[in-house]
């Protein structure tokens, strides 16, 4: 028996990256993994990959900006696996995001990337607290990031706000035996920040690091599966910086 038997679990923006190292990771433990991403090509292959080695994994797709479509991925996978275990909000826009000011950025662009990258993790909570609550516990990790302290625009802001809504879900949540923690990496090697963080500025960022090199994916993976677990039973409301030594907070 693994951590994650049996377990049903949503990953979002499972399709590639860190949230694709958190499916296959939390697969190989034994749990039913919903990969839910907007990117059906990337996110059905791989849910494939994982069946193909010998995981449980279903693709669905879901625009976690969208109530309905949150909802819809919630209502598949008690469908699929007879309830909902866990989930983790990780799903955000960040390696195509626009780079522009808070102050200059058009409203529209804001608006819907706020949608997405703060709203989303509520959204996606929304759809699954009944269901956790049906089944007596569960457990939610969101994505956050060091941006929330460090100057990054309005993805700081989101992430800040992420901080804060898992903060205030632990408090909402709590009495229905939910548990919800965040996870805030620092600057970690995906293909996302190859395409948005300059080479130079890596550099930068690196040589003011404690431990002096970018994070890996895997580097998140030890930190989302212990939160989820019930290795973390009475640990709730937290942020967990896994990011090197970058930010050190009081
Ligand atoms: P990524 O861009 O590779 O992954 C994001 C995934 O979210 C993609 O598969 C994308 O299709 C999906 N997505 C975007 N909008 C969506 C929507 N509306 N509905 C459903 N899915 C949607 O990024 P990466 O690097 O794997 O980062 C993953 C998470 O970690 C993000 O929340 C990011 O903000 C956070 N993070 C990343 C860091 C890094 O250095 N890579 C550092 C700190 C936090």
């Amino acid at each position: 028996m693994s951590r994650f038997t049996d377990r049903s679990i949503i990953v979002t923006g499972a399709a590639r990256g860190i949230g694709e190292a958190y499916a296959r990771a939390l697969a190989a433990e034994g749990a039913k993994v919903v990969v839910a991403d907007l990117n059906s090509e990337l996110g059905e292959a791989v849910a494939k990959d994982i069946t193909a080695n010998g995981g449980t994994a279903v693709f669905a797709q879901v625009d976690v900006a969208d109530p309905e479509s949150a909802k819809a991925v919630a209502d598949f996978t008690v469908a699929e696996f007879g309830g909902i275990d866990h989930l983790v909000n990780n799903a955000a826009i960040y390696g195509d995001m626009k780079l522009d000011l808070l102050v200059t950025v058009p409203w529209d662009y804001y608006k819907k990337f706020m949608a997405v990258n703060l709203d989303g993790a509520l959204n996606m909570t929304r759809a699954v607290w009944r269901p956790m609550k049906k089944r007596g516990s569960g457990s939610i990790v969101n994505q956050s990031s060091t941006a929330a302290w460090t100057y990054s625009g309005f993805y700081g802001l989101a992430k800040a706000g992420i901080n804060s809504l898992t903060q205030q879900l632990a408090r909402e949540l709590g009495n229905d035996g939910i548990r919800i923690n965040a996870i805030a990496p620092g600057p970690t090697d995906t293909e996302a920040t190859r395409s948005i963080v300059p080479g130079q500025f890596v550099e930068q960022l690196v040589s003011q690091m404690a431990l002096k090199r970018l994070g890996t994916v895997d580097d998140m993976v030890g930190a989302c599966l212990y939160l989820l677990s019930d290795d973390a039973a009475w640990v709730t409301g937290q942020i967990l910086n896994v990011d090197g030594g970058q930010v050190f907070r009081a």
